[in-house]
């Protein structure tokens, strides 16, 4: 069977689904892979290098689509893209299925199978084709490389000849995977790393990291993660009022504010407020990283850097993992292959779409029986968390 990859549409997109060393690896396992020409190249990978590797560099998207019997990509495919899907192929993609009906209904009018990314069961066997944390693994890191970018000082503090420097504050609200990659990498630059979380199951996980978890004065418990398959739901404006109240204390005194906290299926709830924007001092800076979902700083602009006129930079960026495309494409086409070696058993180039495999059937969301001789959408019941996401 061969696997073929186009390059991605999406304006801006610097990452590939396909990598070399993913296409050594899925050679190994039977497949033959074909590339679109330039698909690789913002991600650092030229036609030459894929070659090298035994890839079949394809001129036009179109050919490739024809060619392929599986099609890997990283954005939810277009339109465009899914009309060029056929019968009895395989799209391996991110696909928002959760919102993407029309996308759903196109591909079962083609009779294509459809592999979610973003379906994958958060489970201890599905780790290695988690896309969704990889990316927001990335996504966590490079926020605070963003942040230290935008800030005019070191992180660590210091004591040098010409004076002292102060290390400094970062507050990350929200530690789920990007949050907690974002504690590793502020404590690994010498920043003194705050987080808040409203699980207070991650307070353990917070302060491993070298952070201090930052409790609130409230009676009532926070939200017991456990019983929304450990996503987060809305809290009540009693706990919202004790966290608001919190962060107003805190904003004179952190430099860098990074945000990640959402809730699944909704708006990314409010949590830094213009007021607090306000008491910020001059050159500190506020990442963003809920800014796609509507974003918990209020005064966000999504896909912009904006400086506020008390002199706050806040970074509302939507495509972290794609400015660190190598990265993002190596570990997302990492993903992809362990995903197709689980759908290939034999390790015969073959792909065997068994459904009874927990994992699989929680990614497909498009699935035509073989026997059945209609296409079938799948409707996975996945596990709590995807339940609690709706994805
Ligand atoms: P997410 O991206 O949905 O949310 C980010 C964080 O924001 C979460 O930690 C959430 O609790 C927090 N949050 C929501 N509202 C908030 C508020 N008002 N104030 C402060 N924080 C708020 O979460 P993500 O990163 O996708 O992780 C969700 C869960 O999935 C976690 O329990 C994580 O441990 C689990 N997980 C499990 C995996 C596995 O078992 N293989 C792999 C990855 C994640």
């Amino acid at each position: 069977m061969k696997i073929g990859t186009p390059k991605e549409i999406f304006d801006g997109e610097n990452r590939v689904a396909l990598t070399p060393d993913s296409a050594l690896q899925l050679q190994k396992l039977g497949f033959a892979c074909l590339i679109e020409s330039g698909a690789g190249k913002a991600a650092g990978y030229s036609d030459k290098i894929y070659k090298e590797a035994g890839v079949k560099v394809v001129k036009t998207a179109a050919a490739l689509w024809k060619e392929a019997d599986v099609v890997t990509k990283v954005r939810q495919p277009s339109t465009a893209e899914l009309k060029r899907l056929s019968a009895g192929q395989t799209l391996i993609s991110f696909f928002n299925p959760a919102v993407n009906e029309q996308g759903l209904d196109l591909a079962k009018s083609k009779k294509a199978n459809v592999i979610a990314m973003e379906m994958v069961p958060r489970i201890s066997r599905a780790q290695k084709m988690d896309a969704l944390s990889s990316m927001a693994n990335i996504a966590g890191y490079r926020a605070v490389i963003e942040a230290s970018n935008n800030f005019g000082r070191f992180f660590t503090g210091q004591v040098t000849a010409a004076g002292k420097v102060p290390p400094a504050k970062v507050l990350i609200i929200g530690a789920g995977v990007a949050g907690l990659a974002a504690i590793g990498t502020a404590t690994s630059l010498g920043a003194i790393t705050y987080a808040f979380d409203v699980r207070p199951e991650v307070a353990e996980q917070v302060e491993s990291m070298g952070a201090e978890f930052v409790y609130l004065d409230f009676e009532e418990q926070q939200q017991d993660g456990a019983k929304t398959g450990g996503y987060a739901s809305v809290s009540s404006p009693e706990f919202r009022e004790a966290q608001l109240a919190k962060f107003r204390e805190l904003a004179p005194e952190v430099d860098i504010v990074i945000t990640t906290a959402l809730i699944p299926n909704r708006e990314a709830p409010e949590l830094w407020t213009a007021d607090m924007v306000k008491s910020m001092k001059p050159g500190s800076v506020i990442v963003d990283l809920a800014a796609e979902k509507g974003g918990n700083c209020k005064l966000t602009v999504l896909d912009e850097k904006i400086v506020t006129d008390n002199g706050v930079t806040i970074v509302g960026y939507s495509d972290f993992p794609s400015r660190m495309a190598a990265q993002a494409s190596n570990l997302y086409s990492t993903n992809i292959r362990h995903m197709i070696s689980d759908l290939a058993p034999e390790k015969d180039g073959e792909i065997n779409h068994n459904m009874e495999d927990d994992v699989i059937r929680g990614a497909t969301v498009r699935y035509r029986c073989k026997n059945a001789g209609k296409a079938k959408r799948v409707v996975s019941r996945g596990t709590k968390g995807e339940r609690a996401r709706g994805v």
